[in-house]
């Protein structure tokens, strides 16, 4: 009989209910992912410096001891024989293929069994769950309580991944390791390192300098530069920091797209030659490494050979995906490639490219992973394909034999707002898909989560990632069987003191706000109504301008409006914001309450409160979905007011957003003429945008129309789209949207 069925055995040889106690649900520690089995019992351990280590492995009883520290301020006294304060036992069998653990706390014995140190070390992270977050929040090195359970548990998914985009924006060595730490925690095993793509090259590659020299840095919008790379030292201290905590660190070096960063640094693997910059824009660039040069295969070999030397992991990743084949179609090289290899189209050629790839890192004894464009044309033997755009890719790899890694963007894009993609949605993925047979379901390794940050720079990081996170770490690891999403959500609100004492500044679960204005003709009054919908959060808000704090008013009764202002609220869970701010600008002008014709309908995606949107005197935010915003794609914005009864009038204030990545830029020239019939419009007034269009910041511009106040009952304004996005943006040549929110007239 092995260790795990003797453990097995003795769990079942605890008789059912004797000693167990009926534990207050608020008193018992909170467990993410919870455990198969969880049985509660009678009494603590107590967890203080007098506690004996008993183990027949240095390397993991100095991490435990270790994070002991770092978690509890306790060092434990290795000095002393005795074992005054009671002992934690590591019990390690010889099959090391297991992450199958138990967890024994008795008044006077700790006992972790697994078949492998691997399990061993799963089950440390319950252990150190089980330490109450004050303990944690503290870290004063006082006993910490911990109550007595049996826990048995093993993970349904043998890959339990996140992958972290380092490329659009660098995380420091240090953060990296932090992150190593919490996906330890919550029983991850997989980091994915995406490091390399078209704004920014990240990995030190000795035999091409040029690739950070040049490649891991951009000149942003402002002139700043921005960028950072990995040394292979700091790799090489990375990977071991991951080894130790038996997570793979997976590298992703892409190809043959993604990739502006290398060829701004070496354009000759490119099929036009270049000259390129690193990508300062968003999105998915036409220039890709030209399949037809074998030079390109050797440098990128040569990279793989440096990348396998620094990566124990049996993987690599190559990317592969958003190919365009714009260049390939117009390259005579690739074309000859085309001819020679007898390939039929563009798409074979890119499956020409990957397995050549997959053929090179096979023979030095890699697997190669590529995102589910490695399909196109044929998919390379052996390699495993990562779905992202949905489950489907995984579904056919399955069937055809090949391993598959789901990764959906519905269920585990996280960089996605919360609104778009809650906690509730995260924890609903199932990473098994319904259709595969019982013997296609063991193609799929598992999952991952995934951050990518062309809008989450590091500080912003840990917002994205919680807490959705800790609801995919808990899919990765459960049956989907024993799945409660209601349970869980109540484990959940008890978890955040965990994440507070840990360092983790999360974010909110999904929705959390929401809100209603209107607006009293007769008093001359706005009215706010918010409410919030996540649990546990309070609203706090502010009319002076300022961001709201843990500080500011709390939000209780309707909030009237009654002269030009700005009014801000957030939500918060203690002292802690959960991550995005509203701001509602009212202004009272003269246009309030008029009647307003377009000439070109707005797109129904984007029509904010229809008809009065544009004179409802409500601003919009920096955010084009928020409700405020009006969005006319491809076509003007051209609008009449008709005001009732003729006003004077001295201004004319139009307010346009420009947020380039996202399509929306400001108008060409905007004018503004006046009428009394609505027939004959006359004093036309006209002024042009002055903002360089090439910014990927996102910003508000007024064209304000001034007149030597006259008067006038009807006004109209045409605000000219630039109808098609420019040559230089990643949409060239497709429709450009004007979004426009409040036409405030004086
Ligand atoms: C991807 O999101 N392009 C893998
Ligand atoms: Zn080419």
């Amino acid at each position: 009989m092995g260790i795990r069925s003797l453990l097995l055995y003795s769990f079942f040889l605890f008789p059912p209910l004797a000693g167990l106690v009926t534990c207050a649900e608020e008193m018992k520690p909170v467990l993410i992912p919870l455990p198969e089995k969880v049985e509660w019992r009678q009494g603590s351990f107590v967890l203080s410096d007098h506690v004996r280590i008993v183990s027949s492995t240095a390397q993991l009883t100095k991490y435990f001891e270790k994070r002991i520290q770092i978690l509890t301020g306790i060092a434990f006294d290795t000095s002393s024989k005795e074992n005054s304060g009671g002992e934690i036992i590591f019990q390690i069998g010889r099959d090391s293929a297991t992450e199958s653990y138990s967890l024994s706390v008795e008044q006077r014995r700790v006992t972790i069994s697994s078949e492998s140190e691997e399990g061993v070390f799963r089950g440390m992270q319950t252990f150190f769950q089980l330490i109450a977050p004050e303990a944690k929040a503290h870290r004063n090195g006082m006993p910490a309580e911990i109550p007595s359970c049996e826990i048995f548990d093993r993970p349904a998914f043998r890959w339990r991944g996140l992958n972290l985009d380092c490329s659009r924006h660098f995380m420091s060595k240090e953060f990296i390791k932090r992150y190593l730490d919490i996906l330890a925690y919550y029983k991850m095993n997989v980091f994915h390192w995406h490091l390399t793509d078209d704004q920014g090259w990240r990995i030190e590659i000795r035999r091409y300098p040029q690739l950070t020299r040049i490649g891991a840095w951009r000149t942003e919008a402002d002139g700043s530069r921005y960028g950072g790379y990995y040394t292979q030292e700091d790799i090489r201290d990375i990977v071991a920091y991951a080894q130790r905590r038996f997570i793979t660190v997976v590298p992703e070096i892409e190809m043959p797209g993604h990739c502006l960063a290398s060829l701004a640094a070496y354009p000759e693997n490119s099929c036009t030659g270049g000259p390129f910059e690193v990508g300062t824009v968003w999105g998915v660039m036409k220039d890709v490494y030209c399949a037809g040069r074998d030079s390109t295969f050797t440098f990128l070999e040569n990279i793989l050979d440096e990348v396998i030397g620094l990566f124990p992991s049996p993987y690599i990743h190559i990317g592969g995906d958003e190919v365009p084949k714009d260049r390939w179609k117009a390259c005579p090289r690739c074309q000859a490639r085309i001819k020679a290899e007898g390939l039929h189209n563009e798409e074979e050629l890119q499956s020409y490219f990957i397995k050549r790839i997959a053929d090179y890192l096979h023979s030095k004894g890699k697997t190669m992973i590529g995102w589910e464009e490695i399909l196109q044309g044929g998919l390379a033997p052996g390699a495993i394909v990562q779905a992202w755009q949905s489950m489907q890719p995984a579904i056919e790899a399955a069937q055809e034999g090949h391993c598959a890694i789901c990764s959906p963007a519905s269920h585990t894009y996280l960089n996605a707002d919360p609104e778009d993609l809650d906690l509730r949605t995260a924890y609903s993925f199932k990473p098994i898909p319904d259709e595969l047979s019982a013997g296609q379901q063991k193609f799929i390794l598992g999952a991952e989560a995934n951050l990518w940050t062309e809008y989450a720079p590091q500080e912003t990081v840990d917002q994205k990632l919680f807490p959705r996170l800790l609801a995919l770490a808990e899919v990765f690891w459960k049956n989907p069987k024993n799945r409660n999403y209601e349970e869980f959500h109540t484990r959940m609100q008890r978890a955040y003191d965990d994440l507070s004492a840990l360092g983790i500044e999360y974010g909110r679960e999904g929705k959390v706000v929401t809100y209603s204005t209107s607006y009293d003709t007769a008093r001359s009054e706005f009215s706010v109504d918010i409410s919030s919908v996540q649990d546990g959060v309070q609203i706090r808000y502010t009319t002076d301008g300022s961001a709201p704090s843990a500080q500011s008013e709390l939000y209780r009764n309707r909030i009237k409006i009654q002269a030009t202002s700005s009014l801000a609220f957030a939500a918060f869970k203690g002292d802690h914001f959960i991550g995005k701010q509203f701001t509602l600008a009212f202004d009272f002008h003269k246009a309030l309450g008029a009647k307003l014709v377009l000439l070109h309908p707005y797109d129904e995606r984007y029509r904010a409160g229809g008809e009065t949107a544009l004179i409802d005197g409500i601003r919009g935010t920096n955010d084009f979905r928020d409700g405020a915003w009006q969005g006319f794609e491809g076509v003007d914005v051209d609008a009449v007011i008709d005001l009732g009864k003729e006003r004077k009038i001295s201004k004319v204030i139009p307010r346009f957003l420009m947020n380039t990545p996202s399509w929306i830029f400001l108008p060409k020239r905007v004018g503004v003429s006046l009428s009394d019939d609505g027939t004959h419009f006359h004093d036309k007034k006209e002024i042009s945008d002055d903002v360089p269009q090439k910014n990927p910041e996102i910003l508000f511009k007024d064209f304000p129309i001034e007149f030597d106040t006259v008067s006038a009952r009807f006004i109209k304004l045409a605000a000219e789209n630039i109808k098609v996005c420019p040559p230089w943006h990643p949409g060239a040549g497709g429709k450009a949207w004007l979004f426009i929110d409040e036409i405030v007239v004086k």
